[in-house]
């Protein structure tokens, strides 16, 4: 009979089961119990409306839990117990499927992040943030602020007035986010600010170890852009909401505030502020530094210290951070594998610009050793560094220009020559 098939099947699937024959001659007794019993649900649910309400979950389809039960646990006994009882939870379901002989339960979605495949698409969470939230509430009005961007110091308690200057310039669509190479954290609590900052304290480790380990892009992913900073900048002449503009205003995917003719070394001249211009793209070097003036150090490069990623320019970047090589060094003429075309999407900010004050911190927790100061170490390691990154970089190139039939010689990459 198709009426009965009708009802009958939609409420089996619902249940989770299907193909149980049920013979045409039981239809009556089918419909008469049916009706029996929607009839007595009826008068149940008039009768106790309030018992009703309580029952916010389809009971039917969710083992019934006792959360008094449940909570008795969690506040205060053991996790043996606890585990336990979500066993016996389990146990339920194992009698469910067994009455229902079916595989429709189980769960395999391919296109699910690797490794969540078992999951239903719409319970994963593949994101993350920094934002704070309360321990009671709802939790949909825990946020009353989503900081769009985040900023990232790696500090030394030393350098806390400086620090304390610097986070001023950032508004409050800004995470601010410290890393502590000192492991000294309570005592930043006497600014204001300090109780809303992220805090991450790891002794002696540098900006790209934390960077790496604390940065992922999944956790990152809602702030826009990311202020990766040192912690000897000074600040005067720079406002973050104001340089964001500019950014964006310029399609600069990768770039850092130009550093003011006060700064206590130049390095490059890419990154010297210039007058009268909002941003430049690229520069003069000396004779021969530059093979082709759209590359490093001319063009297509901006320095490590003050450093601004947009997302996407991070999703890439990150990945191009070695685990081992914690100095950053040889990543500034790296960058631009990261964006295309990069003599267009990595600038410097000259209208609001930066002093580097060239404070040797980090460099003084270096091992003494043979009698040669700490700093003299670091520095060498820093070099180390630089050569292995270009050689695992070329190496990294040819391996994949073999992989595709390329001729090796064709594509060297001319920066580091
Ligand atoms: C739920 O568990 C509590 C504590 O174990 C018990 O007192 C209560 O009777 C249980 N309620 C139901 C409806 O089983
Ligand atoms: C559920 O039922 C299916 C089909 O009868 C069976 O293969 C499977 O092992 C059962 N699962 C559990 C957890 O008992
Ligand atoms: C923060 O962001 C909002 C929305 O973009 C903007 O209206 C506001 O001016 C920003 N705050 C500051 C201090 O610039």
């Amino acid at each position: 009979m198709v009426f009965y098939e009708f009802i009958w099947y939609p409420i089996m699937s619902l249940l989770g089961c299907s193909g149980n024959v049920i013979k045409p001659n039981e239809t009556m007794r089918f419909i008469v119990t049916t009706f029996t019993g929607v009839f007595f649900g009826f008068l149940l649910g008039a009768s106790f409306p309030v018992l009703l309400t309580k029952m916010n979950l389809p009971s039917s389809l969710l083992p019934y839990i006792n959360l008094t039960h449940i909570e008795g646990k969690y506040l205060g006994l053991s996790p043996q117990t606890l585990f336990s009882t979500l066993n016996s939870l389990e146990a339920n379901k194992v009698v469910s499927n067994a009455s229902c002989k079916s595989e429709k339960t189980k769960i395999w979605v391919p296109t699910n992040p690797r490794g969540a495949e078992r999951l239903p698409s719409r319970i994963i969470t593949s994101e993350s943030d920094f934002y704070l939230h309360r321990s009671w509430g709802q939790p949909s009005e825990d946020l009353t602020n989503k900081p769009k961007y985040l900023v990232t110091f790696t500090v030394g308690y030393n350098q806390k007035n400086n620090i304390n200057a610097a986070v001023k310039k950032f508004s409050e669509n800004f995470t601010i986010m410290l890393f502590h190479y000192d492991g000294v954290t309570t005592e930043w609590n006497e600014f204001e600010w300090s109780k809303r900052a992220i805090h991450v304290s790891v002794r002696k480790q540098t900006k790209w170890w934390y960077a790496k380990r604390f940065l992922h892009p999944h956790i990152v992913a809602p702030y826009e852009y990311i202020f990766m900073w040192d912690e000897d900048l000074g600040v005067e002449n720079f406002d973050a909401e104001e340089y964001i503009k500019l950014v964006r205003r310029h399609g600069l995917e990768i770039s850092q505030p130009g550093l003011d003719a006060n700064s206590a070394t130049f390095s490059w001249e890419m990154t010297r502020k210039r007058d009268n211009t909002e941003v430049h793209r690229d520069s003069e070097e000396k004779h021969g530094w530059c093979t082709n003036p759209h590359l490093p150090p001319c063009a297509s490069f901006v320095e490590i210290m003050a450093t601004v990623f947009s997302r996407d320019a991070w999703l890439c970047v990150w990945h191009m951070i070695q685990n081992d090589l914690v100095h950053g060094w040889g990543l500034d003429f790296a960058l631009r594998k990261c964006v295309d075309p990069s003599h267009e999407k990595i600038g410097v900010v000259d209208a609001q610009w930066i002093v580097h004050q060239g404070v040797r911190t980090l460099g003084n927790q270096g091992r003494l050793e043979d009698g040669r100061a700490s700093w003299e170490g670091v520095r060498e390691r820093c070099k180390k560094e630089w050569s292995m990154f270009q050689n695992r970089m070329s190496a990294a190139e040819k391996a994949y220009r073999d992989s595709i039939g390329l001729s090796p010689s064709k594509l060297m990459p001319h920066w580091w020559i």
